[in-house]
């Protein structure tokens, strides 16, 4: 009840805080075209996350990776022979295959709808699974903005610099997420799709073996965590091995990644952070304290990631193959 209650919400809220037409976005944008797109693209969604819960952290991260380099254009979904696109970069490497999975499962079930059929693009199919899996683990529903149209380029050399480290403190967190044109309070909101997912030891394992000269643990680090990650993530550090990033409801979106901070259990330096510096930790309290605020924020936060850098006209292209430029 309580669920139906917050969906009813979350959904009325996004008609009445974000614009429903931005720039080039709009709701419904495929309605003459194809008009059964976002209940195709959900049920594929929905069937994949029953196989693997991958599904869900996977295609978030990726929609995130894709909006912050190049914008919301697909750039990461496209191949290159020699291993030079977005997704051949260190940063990217570790994109989870199940979220690339997701959008070519969508897309092809899109495809046999003959009205459909090379109408949608793939960065608004991204979109919209991105919408489903966050309802789908438990998070806000709300109505997404489409009309991205696919880019044509990716780079690996693009990368780089317009993704952030796990090591950032709060200021090169903000300046990177300023230059997309988000503001602190979008930060700690996105930062909270930590609560569901995994990272690989060696993200964080210079803070619990080798934090600095004479402090082998990083002291915003809670004790008992840091034990717990020590026990996961021995010192000669298992490429392989990937942790929960929320240790309490890994599968939930939930706010308990902010609760997590507040206990000292972020488990990057750019999360814990949030919470350590002054100037964020009130937002961190109020996500922690109060669902419907984080989930509010969270939506109004990544409805404005769905618009950065998009593409239209002759920038962009609708792609018959998501790895692959027409
Ligand atoms: C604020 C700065 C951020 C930093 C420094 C950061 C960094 C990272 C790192 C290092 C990992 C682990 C990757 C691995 O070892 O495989 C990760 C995972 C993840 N990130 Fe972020 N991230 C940030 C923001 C975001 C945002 C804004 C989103 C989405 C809205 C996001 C979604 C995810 C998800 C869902 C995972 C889990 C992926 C999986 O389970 O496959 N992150 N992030
Ligand atoms: C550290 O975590 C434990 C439980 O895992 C918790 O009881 C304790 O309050 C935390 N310490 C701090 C300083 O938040
Ligand atoms: C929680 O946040 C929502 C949305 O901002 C607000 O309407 C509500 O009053 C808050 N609840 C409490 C208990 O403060």
């Amino acid at each position: 009840m309580e669920h139906v209650h917050l969906f009813v919400f979350t959904f009325l809220l996004s008609f009445i805080i974000l614009p429903t037409v931005s720039a080039h976005l709009r709701q419904n944008y495929y309605h003459r075209t194809c008009p059964n797109v976002e209940s195709i693209v959900r049920s594929a969604v929905t069937k994949k996350f029953q196989q693997t819960f991958v599904t869900a952290s996977g295609t978030l991260r990726l929609f995130f990776h894709d909006c912050f380099v190049r914008g919301c254009d697909a750039s990461v979904l496209l191949t290159s022979p020699e291993s030079m696109a977005e997704k051949d970069s260190p940063d990217d490497i570790s994109l989870a295959g199940d979220g690339f999975d997701t959008v070519i499962k969508a897309k092809a079930a899109v495809d046999l709808d003959p009205m459909c059929r090379n109408k949608v693009s793939c960065a608004d199919i991204l979109a919209m699974a991105t919408r489903d899996v966050v309802a789908l683990t438990g998070g806000p529903s709300y109505a997404v903005e489409l009309g991205r149209l696919d880019g044509r380029i990716s780079t690996k050399a693009s990368v780089k610099h317009n993704l952030p480290n796990p090591t950032f403190n709060l200021d090169q967190l903000n300046s990177m997420f300023a230059f997309k044109g988000l503001t602190q309070t979008d930060m700690i909101a996105l930062s909270g799709a930590h609560t569901i997912g995994f990272s690989h030891c060696g993200k964080f394992s210079k803070r619990i073996y080798n934090f600095q000269r004479g402090r082998a643990v990083d002291p915003t680090l809670n004790a008992t965590y840091s034990r717990q990650l020590m026990q996961m993530c021995p010192r000669i550090v298992d490429p392989r091995i990937a942790i929960n990033m929320d240790p309490i409801t890994p599968q939930l979106f939930d706010n308990v990644y902010y609760k997590n901070l507040q206990q000292g259990k972020g488990l990057f330096t750019s999360d814990q952070s949030l919470f350590t510096d002054l100037r964020s930790r009130a937002t961190v309290n109020l996500f922690a304290a109060n669902s419907t605020a984080f989930q509010q924020a969270f939506v109004v936060a990544i409805t404005k990631l769905g618009r950065v850098g998009v593409k239209t006209g002759n920038e962009g292209e609708i792609r018959r193959d998501c790895s692959a430029v027409n």
